[in-house]
């Protein structure tokens, strides 16, 4: 790793074995971009565009002949000056004029990654990373840029954000502050990225780019289940293992824009932000405003590739590390099992199977404070309903931890009801817009997350229910969009900044939070995978992906989510068969399957399971606790598959001792009657034991020619293989 500067201080090499991002000042003020991607040894001015003089063009001041600022890759680009591509940045000045130019000052190496206050972002130790510190400047509107560039020692991943500082003695408006802005050659890329809706996130869109923008977007206050604030760039060749990806991902969980422009020559320029429409920013001289983190990740074998680096960012420089060595506990979740409907009885009942099936946590879901069974009611006062739990959430945890399971507790803390107590004492700590009627999402209006007094009464409802110890995990949900998005606080000149102060506010609850309780596990869950952001993932450690239990549409959903995050961030619980959402029946070992590899929970009343049923979980619970401790470390890939009516995946341990394969038979029919399947992650060199046939095969074998299953007639059925490395057998033989 290391950043380099030219002898003439003209260009600079950001540099580790994967990549290479370089960029050059012309003429001593214009910052402009020239490689990002495969690792080269030195940049020596290869490939400088050469410029064509053309009519309907501007001519500029510049030393590059006929150079036209439509074609010039600026490094982070504004509107006004003959650049009319999409803009990274752009202010209004207090006299109205909404320009400004950013010219190019100094730079500097930073050891290790600066924090960004008040916002999560990636972190690094002094050797673990280096960032590069960029300074531009306009001194007329008085405004000062720091860009920053980290790069990690091991991947492939840049990240990025920028501080923006009033120099001068005027007030000036941010419109737009993108995170990133990336220029790309000419060529053919295709845009993917994951789009859905409520019960079905995570679903894969490719297209090939055109000329013109094309973009995805969230102005619903959160990231959104309707698309991940993400996307990739790549080769139209490009696939699973192989060909080059530009992976685009935002560190944040409110609004966002992700867009691609292919310009009249099909240059590309790539950009990620806070969404400027819902954006605007008053800073004061003096003041200084610093963007979300958004990460850039290369790599040159395929989307397992990219997946594997931000699998490892997340994991290792992202997510909470408190939990990073432990295992995760295997929980049994209420929900589907009771809804609103809780009691003492019940819960009792719950906790006393799955103790002897060898669940470790109860997750006390919904219904505990409502004061029906219903979600009109009771919203923002956090009393437990001691019709329903006698004793209140004290004795709830005392009968759960008596059973010798730990405790975990639901909130939805941004959300209050009309019928609350606190909206009849603060009507004002509601977001809403005076004089129009409010609207509801699920009964429930939002909290002005933006109010420091709001914020300090979620934080005391929090330690009321946290200060003595017996919640070991808290599951935060939040069910509904944004809207009446106005703050009753803040002053005229600052409504445009109320989007994004309540993303703010919401990271201060959670860092405080975390702060003073960090022995306590979260889980995120936003209606399900709502809010399933890298922002979030800073705080909770691991995230409920979808409101939807269903297996056959969990293998999408989950395959998804895989291509960005970690399988352990990605909570998969073992629902009812038929399934809630969906009617559809699968058996047990296929949803315990596709849980398997991922956050394993159970969400079902075990008082309806049959004997044979309970037993088999308690199997599948002991197989679990016997591999968590490699799989929740483990890399993850997706197997490339004969046709589409296979999904396969693969974990492998990080020595690659060990390994599962999955492969999901989605329908019986018969013309998917041959196929192979070739695995990755193994290491080709060593022999393989195949634990259930007490096979042995060649890494190579598996990789290259790969394994094959017969067609089974029934539908989702699932194939299971147990790999392990033959110098590992012995110590594996302990466990199976
Ligand atoms: C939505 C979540 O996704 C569910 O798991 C459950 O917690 C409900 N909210 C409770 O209201």
């Amino acid at each position: 790793m290391s950043i380099l500067f030219s002898e003439d201080q003209k260009t600079v090499h950001i540099r580790n074995a994967s990549v290479s991002y370089v960029m050059e000042v012309v003429d001593g003020k214009y910052l402009v971009h020239r490689y990002f991607g495969k690792a080269i040894r030195a940049y020596r001015g290869c490939g400088e565009p050469h410029y064509f003089k053309r009519g309907y063009n501007t001519e500029h001041d510049c030393s590059i002949p006929n150079v036209s600022f439509d074609d010039f890759p600026f490094e982070y680009p504004i509107r006004g000056n003959g650049d009319f591509r999409i803009p990274a940045f752009a202010v209004t000045q207090e006299s109205g004029v909404e320009f400004t130019e950013l010219s190019f000052r100094s730079w500097k190496v930073l050891k290790g990654k600066p924090e960004i206050p008040k916002l999560p972002a990636t972190f690094a130790g002094k050797a673990e990373a280096e960032t590069l510190e960029i300074i531009c400047e306009d001194p007329a509107a008085g405004i000062r840029v720091y860009l920053y560039y980290s790069v990690f020692e091991e991947k492939g991943i840049i990240a990025r954000h920028q501080r923006v500082e009033n120099t001068g003695n005027q007030i000036v408006s941010l419109q737009n502050v993108q995170s990133l802005s990336l220029e790309l050659p000419a060529r053919d890329y295709d845009f993917l990225s994951l789009y859905g809706t409520h019960a079905k996130e995570g679903n894969i869109s490719r297209f090939s780019i055109h000329h013109g923008i094309q973009r995805i977007e969230s102005v619903r206050g959160s990231s959104s289940p309707q698309h991940q604030p993400f996307f990739a760039l790549m080769q139209p060749q490009t696939t699973e293992n192989s060909g080059e990806v530009y992976g685009i991902h935002f560190i944040y969980s409110g609004n966002f824009l992700a867009q691609a422009e292919a310009d009249q020559f099909g240059n590309v320029r790539a950009q990620i932000g806070i969404h400027p429409d819902t954006f605007c920013w008053r800073l004061a001289p003096g003041e200084v405003f610093d963007t979300p983190e958004a990460i850039l990740n290369y790599s040159s074998q395929g989307l397992n590739g990219m997946s594997r680096n931000f699998h490892w960012l997340y994991q290792y420089h992202l997510m909470p590390d408190r939990f990073q060595g432990r295992n995760r506990p295997i929980l049994l979740n209420s929900w589907e099992a009771m809804y609103y409907d809780v009691n003492l009885e019940k819960l009792e009942e719950q906790a006393e199977l799955a103790k002897k099936l060898g669940v470790e946590l109860f997750v006390l879901d919904d219904g505990w404070f409502r004061a029906d069974n219903t979600s009109r009611t009771s919203m923002g006062d956090w009393k437990c309903n001691e019709k329903k739990l006698p004793g209140g959430i004290q004795k709830a945890a005392e009968l759960i931890h008596g059973k010798g399971l730990q405790f975990g507790l639901w909130f939805e803390p941004e959300a209050i009801c009309k019928s609350s107590e606190l909206y009849q004492q603060h009507p004002d700590w509601a977001l809403q817009v005076p004089g129009y009627q409010m609207t509801e999402g699920r009964h429930e209006y939002l909290l002005d997350l933006s109010r420091q007094e709001v914020r300090e009464y979620l934080l005391s409802v929090l330690d009321f229910y946290l200060k003595d110890g017996t919640i070991d995990y808290v599951k935060w949900d939040m069910n509904r969009p944004l809207t009446d998005v106005n703050s009753m606080s803040l002053v005229r000149e600052k409504k445009g900044e109320i989007s994004h102060r309540y993303v703010l506010g919401l990271y201060e609850i959670l860092e405080r939070m975390t702060r003073k309780y960090p022995q306590v596990l979260i889980e995120g869950c936003s209606s399900g995978g709502a809010r399933f952001d890298p922002g979030m993932l800073y705080y909770v450690a691991q995230n409920w992906a979808s409101d939807n239990t269903d297996a056959f549409d969990r293998v999408q959903i989950q395959s998804g989510f895989s291509l960005i995050y970690p399988p352990i961030a990605i909570g998969s619980h073992v629902s009812i068969t038929p399934n809630h959402q969906t009617g559809r029946s699968t058996s047990l070992n296929t949803r315990y399957q596709v849980s398997r590899l991922f956050n394993l929970g159970y969400e079902l009343d075990l008082t309806k399971c049959t004997e044979e049923e309970r037993s088999e979980i308690a199997g599948q619970i002991a197989e679990h606790k016997k591999e968590r401790s490699w799989l929740q470390k483990a890399e993850f890939y997706r197997n490339e598959t004969p046709n589409e009516n296979y999904v396969s995946w693969l974990s492998t341990g990080k020595d690659k001792e060990e390994c599962l394969v999955l492969i999901f038979q989605k329908f019986f029919n018969p013309l998917y009657a041959h196929g192979r399947f070739c695995l990755n992650g193994l290491n080709p060199e060593c022999d393989y034991l195949e634990t259930f046939s007490g096979k042995i095969y060649g890494g190579d074998e598996l990789m290259e020619i790969g394994v094959s299953v017969p067609l089974i007639k029934e539908d989702f059925h699932v194939f299971t293989f147990h790999f392990v490395r033959e110098s590992h057998r012995e110590q594996s033989e302990k466990w199976y």
